[in-house]
């Protein structure tokens, strides 16, 4: 016991100096435990997200990875990422010292979160949630806010007046929200901003850009695409000394570009495309040292190019493509070796391509087509190691073609020019290139075996050259060929026969040349959209495949050509011209077993047809019901068989009729589907439907209808669903149009909103989706179509009758129509000439589907002209606007993007080739993304699905990584 009073006595200062920083200690730990239960608190009205696992009470607040301390105290929190689905709690400013807020990328729906108490945050990050509404009036009690990010988010409503106030920040992004008002001019007064962006906020009044922008000394970097802006780019502008990016792009700016540009010494990125800016380009812009990016493509810009660009400053992208420019291209635009692409397409240029481009290395493009530039292409181009696109279509332009091209090098377009001489023995070197399009130029010389070696082509146009000589007989690798035009040559010999074992040909124009002989067989096994065989001296029987419709021009002028069934408008193919064309005995021999064995097949065919028609008087009325259940049912055959009455009857269509039925014990509403068939089904049929009627019951989806059991017999079949209460979707979309047909009790007055379009849609694509993808093999529908959509109470869609219902009419028909299923209006274009489909004919009918949706006209009104589908590529062609396609009954309550997006869609599936058109799944996954719900809204999402989008028009992708947008927002690079 002695001990410890001689400690205290030998040591009182140490001790003292020990209690003092254990008090100190205590503080620190108080002060971080109550942190901790502040944090904790907020954990859990956040719905305890299993990704702050971290946050527990036997560790400190500032060992959890999402918390920064800072002298002990809770300074930086941040969430990215974290799955956060609920609303960040007030008391999260409890935490005293919080200088950074991060909840970006999270799935937070509601209002601008309630932490204007934060006094001393400097750092707030919303980007990528769901935020909705205004931002607060009185933002700016965050008087320390330095840095707001609100990106990607459905934030409406002005821009408030109070931004105007913070006066620390510097750096302000506001990219792609709701905004339907304005935003304030006292954003001028923000003496440090460095960074502001606005972009993608379509829905901004228009407005136009602030002469009191022109204050912000500070101002580097300044994103305005797709802003609504209009009027003309101010003057004072040019005071922005500091500006090192502007991006204007999207926007309807008219007048000149200010020619005290050329002040901006840090200038490095101009991005003025797609306005509709005039005059000239300022000669003084090629005088800044630091440019890099030069894009002023789709404006009216006009005179000519300031010839200094590229020598003062290191030039990657220069892309003044549809505009009225003319003169010459600038000499020197590759003087600092690191151009990375030349796009002057579309204008009235002239000259010669300058010397100096075939020596510059880091090109990726070069795009000069439709001008009238002449002479020959430096060499250099064609190899130059990184290049991808040449495009230089409708020039003048003369020489050969080269026999060595860069490795990566895609896409050669050279049409309509002066080129001359032959294909290159050495073209095999071509490795990687897709599209080759010299149509129209004055080559000459045989095909080269050579070409066909080409791997990775897709699509070959020689047409209006004079290529002479046979084509190859023997084709290497054309596994990528989808189009092949030779037309307007004088190309001779037979057709090879080999073309009928490209996988992947779609189009084939032989048109205008001297082929002779007969046309392969073998062409017929090619699923091709377009034929042209046109102009030659075939002769011989025309592929079995191409009589019947869709071929009407094919065969135009190719006198000895003859047919023996179809509809074509050629001979016959009787014995005269089977004589002249000296056919072998074998081939009578082949005529002749065709002949009698047709005569016994019509004997035997009558035959059964008779002791058919004998068989079905004798037992029509008493052939037994086969129940097929897929479910444990709660009714019998019976009780379904005798309320098949005229009072439960709420439907007739094409194949058959459709009753609703109240199930007397559980009260539930069954739908009967009652196809009936005028021939008896025949046995081997009755099989097989069932077998496809077994696979379907086994189907569970929540998209897909379900299917309770069928009981058939042989004179007609039961189809028992569940019953869909608000019925099929064509009611609701064209039930007023049609009413004489429905025979529906209950009337649509109710308008079908946008929102529930559009989950429609995604429902829709998910049945869709489900049985094309998820089956052991793909189960195609056949009959896609509006009236096949049904809708649950809560307008969920599910898809009704998987290929049934058509292969038991499909029985029925004439044997000539054997091959059409589908409905008109619905079918794709394949249908009319093969039976061969895939599941794309799917895709199609799904996009006729869509295409209703946005526009609500019938697929195929008897009151207009064209299908549905024609008229809608027609309005694109015409670049309509989505305002002029919709339907007047969306018009007040949707958001264009989405329109815009699902109109686009629509017309991706249904272009005329399947391969073409997308799978159900990328459909389903643009769909996704579109909707609020589903991609929760994510902005950036949604514009990651635009360039898959066909018209240029369409954003691309906004990528927030990218801040330093060195924006890939045109077309005109990949
Ligand atoms: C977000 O987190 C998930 C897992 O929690 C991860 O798979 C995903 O890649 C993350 N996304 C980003 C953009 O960081
Ligand atoms: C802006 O959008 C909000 C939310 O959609 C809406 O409530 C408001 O009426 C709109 N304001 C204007 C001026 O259109
Ligand atoms: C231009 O950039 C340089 C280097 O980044 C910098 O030192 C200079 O201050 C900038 N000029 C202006 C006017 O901001």
């Amino acid at each position: 016991m002695p001990k410890l009073p001689l400690l205290f006595a030998t040591t009182p200062f140490p001790t003292l100096f020990f209690l003092l920083i254990l008090s100190i200690f205590q503080v620190i730990s108080q002060n971080l435990d109550d942190e901790r239960s502040i944090l904790l608190d907020v954990k859990q009205q956040l719905g305890n997200p299993p990704s702050l696992q971290s946050w527990n009470s036997s560790s400190l607040p500032c060992d959890w990875p999402e918390i920064t301390c800072t002298d002990n105290t809770v300074t930086a929190i941040s969430l990215h990422n974290k799955t956060i689905r609920e609303k960040i709690p007030a008391t999260i400013c409890d935490l005293k010292n919080l200088i950074v807020l991060d909840l970006s990328n999270n799935y937070i729906v509601g209002e601008f979160p309630d932490i204007l108490n934060c006094s001393k945050l400097e750092y707030l990050l919303l980007l990528q949630n769901s935020f909705v509404g205004p931002i607060p009036a009185d933002i700016d009690r965050l008087s320390h806010l330095r840095y707001l990010d609100l990106t990607a988010n459905n934030f409406s409503g002005d821009i408030p007046a109070a931004i105007g106030r913070l006066r620390e920040l510097f750096y302000l992004f506001l990219v792609q929200n709701e905004f339907n008002g304005t935003w304030p001019t006292e954003i001028g007064n923000l003496a440090n901003l460095e960074h502001l962006a606005m972009a993608y906020n379509d829905k901004f009044r228009p407005s136009a850009l602030p002469k009191e922008f022109g204050a912000l000394k500070k101002l580097k970097y300044l994103w305005m695409t797709q802003a609504n802006l209009i009027g003309e780019i101010p003057k004072s502008f040019n005071h922005l000394s500091s500006l090192e990016h502007l991006d204007l792009s999207l926007n309807k700016l008219e007048g000149t570009i200010p020619g005290g540009f050329g002040k901006l010494q840090n200038l490095t990125g101009l991005n003025l495309f797609w306005n509709q800016l005039s005059g000239e380009i300022p000669v003084n812009i090629s005088l800044i040292p630091t440019l890099e990016t030069f894009k002023v493509f789709s404006n009216q810009l006009s005179g000519v190019l300031p010839p200094a660009f590229g020598l003062h400053s290191e030039l990657k992208r220069f892309e003044v493509s549809e505009n009225k420019l003319s003169g010459e291209l600038p000499q020197h635009l590759c003087a600092r070796g690191v151009l990375l692409g030349v796009v002057a397409s579309n204008n009235n240029l002239s000259g010669e391509v300058p010397k100096s481009l075939g020596n510059c290395r880091s090109l990726l493009t070069i795009q000069l087509s439709n001008n009238r530039f002449s002479g020959e292409i430096p060499s250099g181009i064609w190899t130059s190691p990184d290049m991808i696109w040449v495009m230089l279509a409708g020039n003048s332009f003369s020489g050969t073609l080269p026999s060595k091209l860069a490795r990566n090098l895609s896409r050669v377009e050279i049409s309509n020019n002066k080129f001359s001489g032959p294909i290159p023995a050495e073209i095999s070197s071509w490795m990687n290139i897709a599209v080759l399009n010299a149509s129209n130029n004055m080559l000459s010389g045989k095909i080269p075996m050579e070409l066909t070696s080409l791997r990775n082509i897709s699509v070959l146009l020689l047409d209006g050259n004079q290529f002479s000589g046979e084509l190859p007989s023997e084709i290497i690798s054309w596994k990528s060929l989808n189009n092949l035009n030779l037309s307007r040559n004088k190309l001779s010999g037979p057709i090879p026969k080999a073309l009928g074992s490209l996988p992947n040909l779609n189009y084939l124009d032989l048109s205008e040349n001297q082929f002779s002989g007969q046309i392969p067989p073998e062409l017929g096994h090619l699923t091709l959209n377009i034929l042209d065989l046109s102009f030659n001296q075939l002769s011989g029987m025309v592929p079995i495949e191409f009589q019947y419709g869709g071929y009407e021009h094919s065969f135009l002028n190719d006198p000895k050509l003859c047919v023996n069934v179809g509809t074509l408008k050629l001979p016959r193919c009787d014995a005269k011209v089977v004589d002249s064309d000296k056919l072998s005995t074998k081939y009578l021999v082949m005529i002749l077993i065709f002949v009698v064995s047709g005569f016994l097949a019509i004997v035997l065919f009558t035959l059964l047809m008779i002791r058919d028609d004998n068989r079905k008087n004798h037992s029509r009325d008493h052939t037994p019901w086969k129940v097929t259940q897929f479910q444990t049912l709660d009714f019998n055959e019976q009780y379904i068989l005798t309320n098949l009455t005229e009072n439960n009857l709420i439907g007739r269509g094409g194949s058959g009729e459709v009753y609703r039925i109240a199930n007397n014990r559980s009260g539930e509403l069954l739908a009967v589907k009652k196809i009936c068939n005028n021939r008896r089904l025949d046995h081997k049929f009755q099989k097989q439907f069932i077998a496809e009627v077994e696979i379907l019951g086994t189907i569970r989806h929540s998209n897909i209808v379900k299917l309770l059991c069928c009981i058939s017999n042989e004179s007609s079949s039961l189809l028992v669903y569940e019953y869909m209460e608000k019925q099929s979707l064509d009611r609701w979309l064209h039930g007023k149009k049609q009413r004489t047909t429905s025979m529906t009790s209950s009337v649509h007055n109710f308008v079908l909103d946008w929102p529930t379009r559009l989950q429609i849609a995604i429902g829709a694509a998910k049945g869709l989706c489900h049985m094309h993808e998820n089956c052991s093999a793909p189960i195609i529908h056949r009959d896609v179509k509006s009236s096949n959509i049904l809708l649950d109470a809560e307008f969920n869609a599910k898809i009704a009758d998987f290929g049934l219902a058509k292969m038991l009419v499909k029985q029925g028909e004439a044997d000539t129509m054997s091959g059409v299923a589908g409905s008109y209006g619905y079918i794709a274009p394949e249908y009319a000439y093969t039976t061969k489909v895939n599941e794309k004919i799917d895709v199609y009918s799904f996009g006729v589907v869509l295409l209703e949706l946005v526009t609500g006209r019938e697929p195929n009104s008897r009151d207009e002209h064209m299908c549905l589908v024609e008229w809608a590529w027609d309005q694109f062609k015409e670049e309509k606007t989505i305002e002029e396609v919709m339907d007047e009954e969306i018009k007040e309550q949707c958001e264009r993007a989405q329109v815009t997006t699902l109109f686009s869609l629509g017309l991706m599936c249904t272009t005329r080739s399947p391969s073409t058109r997308p799978t159900m799944k990328e459909v389903l996954e643009i769909l996704r993304q579109c909707s609020p719900q589903e991609g929760h809204g994510r902005k950036k999402k949604d514009h990651e699905a635009a360039p898959l989008l066909q018209n240029g028009t369409y954003p691309a992708t906004y990528k927030h990584s990218e801040k330093e947008s060195d924006n890939e927002d045109d077309d005109n690079f990949i």
